[in-house]
């Protein structure tokens, strides 16, 4: 009677198949310096992702102020860059990780011209990107409101100075959200605002230290307890250098500070 294993065969093929038909992941990512290229394979070596790199035919290969400048160019000129073919069909993938840095406060320029040559609709994006000081909440809105037929799933962040913690805060970020089994000890809430005492002025005053983009007083503060020290999110006045009209508005901005057991406090992220 050999009936028995064609049907345990039969049944392992069918196991086999149903696992092959788990959502089919792609890591998308422009790095112009490979910054944010480091998230980009940590991303996909661990969920053993296709990965793939937004290439323009001209590549930004010129320093930081030379990048500005090209940039800025192309921006009053309202030209994207253009780019080189991918080498993989977004339509045969459900879940695109789409990485880039931030530029000007959004997802660089090559991002913008890929968006406009695929067809994104129905597929859940998980943006990430590396900035100076901020921008993953700006460039999640303007994701957003470019592709309103795609779900824009929650997304990560990291600053370039902060390169180092991207195996952990991915790993986290990964398991958090549902995409890579294992276990993970979720965060617990902020507690609620209060105005900040001196000590913790200080400590955003050391968190943000020289940084030549971000000026700021610390006003309000929430915190939370995280593995090896505590977690801040300041609510801060802008306080821009040079010369500010009398009556503007007094503007504010979130920014998270890390206080690690035996180390400096650092900024993680500004939202602006
Ligand atoms: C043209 C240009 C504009 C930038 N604009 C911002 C910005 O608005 N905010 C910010 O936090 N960082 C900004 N940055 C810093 C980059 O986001 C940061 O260096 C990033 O990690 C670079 O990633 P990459 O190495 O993958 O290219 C800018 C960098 C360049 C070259």
């Amino acid at each position: 009677m050999k009936l028995l294993p064609v049907l345990a065969a039969a049944v392992l093929l069918t196991a086999a198949c149903a696992q092959e038909k788990g959502p089919k992941t792609l890591v998308l990512y422009y790095s112009q310096t490979q910054t944010t290229k480091v998230v980009a394979e940590a991303i996909a070596n661990s969920l053993g992702a296709d990965i793939e790199a937004i290439l323009p035919t001209v590549p930004y290969d010129g320093d930081f102020g030379a990048t500005i400048a090209r940039s800025q160019k192309e921006a009053a000129e309202g030209v994207l860059p253009e780019l080189q073919p991918l080498s993989v069909d977004v339509k045969d993938y459900d879940v695109i990780f789409l990485g880039y840095p931030i530029w000007f406060g959004t997802y660089a320029p090559p991002v913008a011209s890929l968006l406009n040559s695929v067809d994104l609709a129905g597929k859940k994006i998980v943006p990430f990107c590396t900035f100076g000081s901020g921008g993953l909440d700006t460039s999640v809105k303007d994701l957003q409101a470019k592709l309103p037929e795609s779900e824009i799933l929650p997304g990560y962040g990291v600053r370039q100075a902060r390169i180092d913690a991207v195996p952990a805060e991915v790993d986290y970020f990964l398991k958090a959200n549902g995409f890579l089994a294992g276990d993970f000890t979720p965060l617990a809430d902020f507690s609620e605002a209060k105005p900040v005492t001196e000590e913790e002025s200080a400590i955003f005053d050391a968190a943000v230290g020289t940084y030549p983009m971000l000026s700021a007083k610390a006003a309000e503060v929430a915190s939370r307890a995280v593995p090896g020290g505590t977690e801040y999110l300041f609510t801060a006045q802008d306080t821009p250098r040079g010369p500010v009209a009398e009556d503007a508005p007094a503007h504010f901005i979130k920014v998270y500070v890390l206080a690690e057991d035996g180390k400096d406090p650092v900024f993680t992220q500004v939202l602006r």
